[in-house]
């Protein structure tokens, strides 16, 4: 059985996009309105579609764009439901399962993040290769959707292999610098303790946010490839070196990511451009 409010909100979308979107893009904090490139654009307000509560959190926009990146029928999610906000992981996850049911087989997860890596700057793509799901709950837990995808599932390999390829292939073609690391999704919303940055370095992890991992968690379970790319907002090096510094702010955050949007805009364009892989 698909639960009600997944066909509820995927009939009503069917009805306003006249074409079945190959690639679904989540766009994170800041970078609502990244996506620069997008034609025969049909935007739509997450407060018109079944199920979709509106977004809470400045700089989140809450509205689905569907439309084309070059030959690629698209959908958009401009603004993310976090755990934090109180949402249960069937609403964070929703954009992702609503994807799938309306024909995407690709995921892009872009997201803000704090360089735990001590060469990152404020300012850096980060392809993400791996995840670290510290957020203490699983998106999967319950009866499983036996119609959507398996109990259990591998999560090994879950940002496809050869998506990290063509990103750092089409990161050099374009000559963006492009990180490469392992995110780690907390709760949130605070930020994290120096004690914390210290552990989260010492178990491998390159960046930290809030979000993410849900999303791509259950978009491997119904089986779709999934790229996930973070800007690096601010910097934690400091903590790691025990040097002095500061706690981001969410101003802090949502300037750098701002700043960001024009690299990122062209970043997936590219990615998508002509790429019958994905
Ligand atoms: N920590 C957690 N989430 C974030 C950060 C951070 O430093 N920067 C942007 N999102």
């Amino acid at each position: 059985m698909i639960p009600s409010t997944l066909t509820e909100a995927k009939e009503y979308l069917e009805n306003k996009i006249s074409f079945e979107p190959r690639v679904a893009i989540i766009l994170g904090s800041g970078l609502g309105d990244a996506l620069k490139d997008v034609t025969a654009a049909v935007e739509i307000s997450y407060s018109e579609i079944p199920g979709f509560p509106p977004t809470t959190i400045a700089g989140h926009k809450g509205k689905l764009v569907a439309g084309k990146i070059g030959d690629t029928p698209i959908i958009a999610f401009c603004g993310r439901f976090h755990f934090y906000e109180g949402h249960s992981m069937e609403v964070v996850t929703l954009p992702v399962r609503v994807s799938k049911l309306l024909g995407a087989n690709t995921l892009i997860v872009t997201n803000a993040a704090g360089g735990i890596n001590p060469d990152f700057r404020a300012g850096d793509l980060m392809v993400i290769k791996d995840h670290l799901n510290l957020i203490g709950v699983s998106p999967l837990r319950g009866p499983n959707l036996d119609d959507l995808g398996p109990r259990f599932v591998p999560l090994v390999d879950a940002y496809d292999p050869s998506g990290i390829d063509l990103m750092e292939r089409v990161a050099d073609k374009i000559e963006i610098k492009l990180q490469r690391g392992i995110y780690a999704a907390l709760c949130g919303p605070m930020y994290e303790t120096a004690a914390e940055v210290k552990m989260l370095y010492t178990l491998g992890a390159d960046a930290v946010g809030m979000s993410t991992v849900p999303e791509v968690i259950v978009a491997r379970h119904q089986g779709m490839k999934v790229l996930g790319l973070s800007c690096i907002t601010n910097e934690w090096g400091w903590v790691v070196n025990n040097k002095k510094g500061s706690s981001p702010s969410h101003e802090e955050v949502q300037k750098i990511a701002a700043a960001l949007k024009p690299v990122l805009s062209r970043f997936i364009s590219e990615l998508i451009r002509g790429q019958t892989s994905l």
